[in-house]
């Protein structure tokens, strides 16, 4: 029986790199995007490729639009995986200078929209007694950028996969996370073009000396929704170029060799 998996955020950067890779003849990825037509190109570069997939206009931070996301998963029949990489990134800002209308709409997105949408799939798949959910964090989460929604948020991401992991897998269903830093995604270009983030000191900071790219958090993704993770739960990697390996590496007062 054909697998079904869902990626939400689909239609452009990590999940249009993770739906490409998820689909092949076996496994149809439906890609849900509020960017119809960005889920629709994803669609199509993987029908050409000969992969099966398709596209639906969804807004992961409305509980009305994830129920009707549930009607169009429930028309393929069940689900097998869960891929969370609806997000939105943000600017740097002091607490008090956040509007708070932006605020609130990241934490909409990144955070509600991630418990959604496993609150509305995590149990479909507990019923077949097998799944895996894959949320996406941020290293972000881990070490508080001048994000004050957007760190945060991430934050609480990293958290509710364990509260998900703990929940679901007495019923079959794994739940991890990545926490991917600075990847070059459409979203993060558009950061850099505009000024607010600087390629060489993303380069500089990361122990492998270079900025991640889609494909490479797609692969982590892939291999936690694996077989081959079989074992593994409530776990949050980072993909990250030893980003946060290199933190406290870099801030070594003494002499160091490079
Ligand atoms: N790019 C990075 O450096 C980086 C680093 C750490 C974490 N992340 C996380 O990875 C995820 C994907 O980011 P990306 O860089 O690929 O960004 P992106 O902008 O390229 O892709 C995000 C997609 O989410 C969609 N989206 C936004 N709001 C939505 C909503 N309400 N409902 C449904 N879809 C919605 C957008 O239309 C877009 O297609 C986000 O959660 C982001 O926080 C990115």
């Amino acid at each position: 029986m054909k697998k079904i998996s869902l990626v939400t955020g689909g239609g452009s950067g990590i999940g249009r790199a993770t739906s490409i890779k998820l689909s092949t003849r076996e496994n149809h990825v439906i890609v849900a995007d509020i960017d119809e037509e960005g889920a629709a190109e994803t669609v199509s570069r993987i029908k050409a490729a000969g992969g099966d997939a398709s596209a639906t206009k969804a807004d992961v931070s409305d509980e009305l639009s994830v129920a009707a996301l549930m009607q169009t998963v429930a028309k393929a029949g069940r689900i097998d995986t869960l891929v969370n990489c609806a997000g939105i990134l943000q600017n740097g800002s002091r607490v008090e200078d956040m509007d708070l209308a932006e605020h609130d709409r990241i934490w909409n997105v990144n955070y509600r929209g991630t418990y959604l949408c496993c609150r509305a799939f995590g149990p479909v798949m507990a019923e077949y007694g097998v799944g895996s959910i894959v949320n996406i964090g941020s290293i972000a989460g881990f070490e508080m950028f001048p994000l004050p929604a957007y760190s945060p948020s991430k934050a609480a991401i990293h958290q509710l996969t364990k509260v998900l992991a703990g929940d679901l897998g007495p019923r079959g269903v794994r739940v991890n996370a990545v926490a991917p830093g600075f990847v070059m995604t459409e979203a993060l270009k558009a950061r850099v073009e505009a000024g607010e983030r600087d390629t060489s000191v993303m380069e500089e900071q990361k122990t492998l000396r270079r900025i991640v790219e889609p494909d490479e958090i797609a692969d982590a993704i892939l291999f936690l929704c694996s077989n081959a993770a079989r074992a593994i739960t409530g776990a949050t990697l980072p993909v990250d170029n030893g980003w946060l390996a290199g933190l406290a590496y870099n801030s070594y007062a003494g002499n160091k060799k490079n």
